[in-house]
């Protein structure tokens, strides 16, 4: 089974509802038609339903019994008026500013987020990942006890012998452009969660990245990773990390036997944290292109799951991030 089916198959054992704010976007209502039928979720559209009912006549997608809401119709539109002036009025934000965001179908589902009608998000078809990320942040927020939200990278390998059986965790490869130690031990910690969580992987190994190995170079940047690895020990004391070390000392067991002698991580790590947000999102891209790999991404840390797609995705590409957004809701 590949990781992705192994995700669709946990997420119908337990089927949560998904919102997706893109509600007439064309590949949006064909993918829900897919998603409802699989039972992967219980998918909610937000958009004017007659405009999305001819988009779907359109793509010939049968949402016969999907939910549809528009924002300024719904009877829940003047309770989360209120919900998002209380939650951001310390912000300046007005009631009349208030009314304005919830009309927006994406303040509306994440409103919907917020306040349990939905158990996740899923959105990034038209909008960028600042214009969904933003308000996730600013009214889902981070976990309790996580000042930081971060994202992972799943990355499956044709090479079995790396990381869990081919399977890597990438983190973070997408929202903080330049981590501090704190924010990058958080980001290790995250990852883990995710790696066991979304990959079935009992027991994550973590390796903290860097162009250094226990201490081989000496830099700032150097001295940044080191201090993560100590505090993401200091967060999660049972959790399997390390750190800093080269990627082909986490990675390949000879290199990291002779580089990290006595490391449990290195050489068999499966949860690889890049130093930045340039090598990261270089790094998984990397692996992709050149590497075969396939790759899927999620936001981790948030206290409720919402996840971006790119602007190029496929109908399959929404299907299964909202499949993995329902297991992260579980
Ligand atoms: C994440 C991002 C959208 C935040 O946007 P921003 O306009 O800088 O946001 P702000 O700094 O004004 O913060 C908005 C809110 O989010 C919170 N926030 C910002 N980054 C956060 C993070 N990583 N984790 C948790 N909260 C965060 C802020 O504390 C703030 O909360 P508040 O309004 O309640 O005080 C921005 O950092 C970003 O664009 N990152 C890179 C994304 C990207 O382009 N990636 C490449 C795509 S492949």
């Amino acid at each position: 089974m590949s990781l992705i089916e192994k995700i669709r198959a946990k997420a119908q054992a337990n089927t949560k509802t998904i919102v997706l704010p893109e509600g007439d976007e064309p590949r949006t209502v064909k993918a829900a038609e897919l998603i409802r039928k699989d039972n992967l979720a219980r998918p909610v559209l937000i958009g004017d339903p007659a405009k999305v009912a001819q988009v779907a006549a359109e793509q010939g997608a049968d949402i016969e019994g999907i939910e549809i809401i528009d924002p300024c119709n719904s009877v829940k539109y003047d309770s989360y008026v209120q919900a998002l002036f209380e939650l951001r009025k310390a912000k300046g934000v007005t009631e009349e500013d208030a009314k304005k965001l919830v009309s927006d179908p994406m303040y509306f589902g994440i409103m919907m987020v917020k306040l349990g009608d939905a158990d996740g998000l899923v959105s990034g078809a038209v909008h960028t990942t600042g214009d969904m990320l933003r308000p996730a942040l600013q009214i889902i927020k981070a976990k309790p006890g996580m000042s930081i939200v971060s994202s992972s990278f799943l990355m499956e390998c044709p090479n079995k012998e790396l990381g869990e059986d081919g399977l890597l965790v990438y983190a973070d490869c997408v929202v903080n452009p330049c981590p501090n130690a704190q924010e990058l031990a958080q980001i290790a910690v995250s990852a883990a969660e995710t790696a066991k969580v979304l990959c079935g992987i009992e027991e994550p190994r973590v390796a903290l990245l860097s162009f250094s190995t226990k201490g081989s170079a000496k830099h700032d940047l150097v001295t940044k990773v080191q201090e993560a690895t100590a505090l993401a020990h200091e967060l999660a004391p049972d959790l399997l990390l390390d750190g800093e070390m080269q990627f082909d000392a986490a990675l390949v067991p000879e290199i990291g036997a002779s580089k990290a002698p006595g490391s449990k991580v290195a050489g068999r790590a499966n949860v690889l944290i890049f130093p930045d947000l340039q090598a990261g999102n270089i790094g998984y891209k990397i692996t992709q292109r050149i590497g075969g790999a396939d790759c899927f991404a999620v936001l981790q840390g948030l206290a409720k799951p919402c996840n971006d797609l790119s602007r190029g995705c496929s109908v399959e590409d929404i299907v299964n991030t909202v499949a993995m957004t329902a297991v992260q809701a579980q």
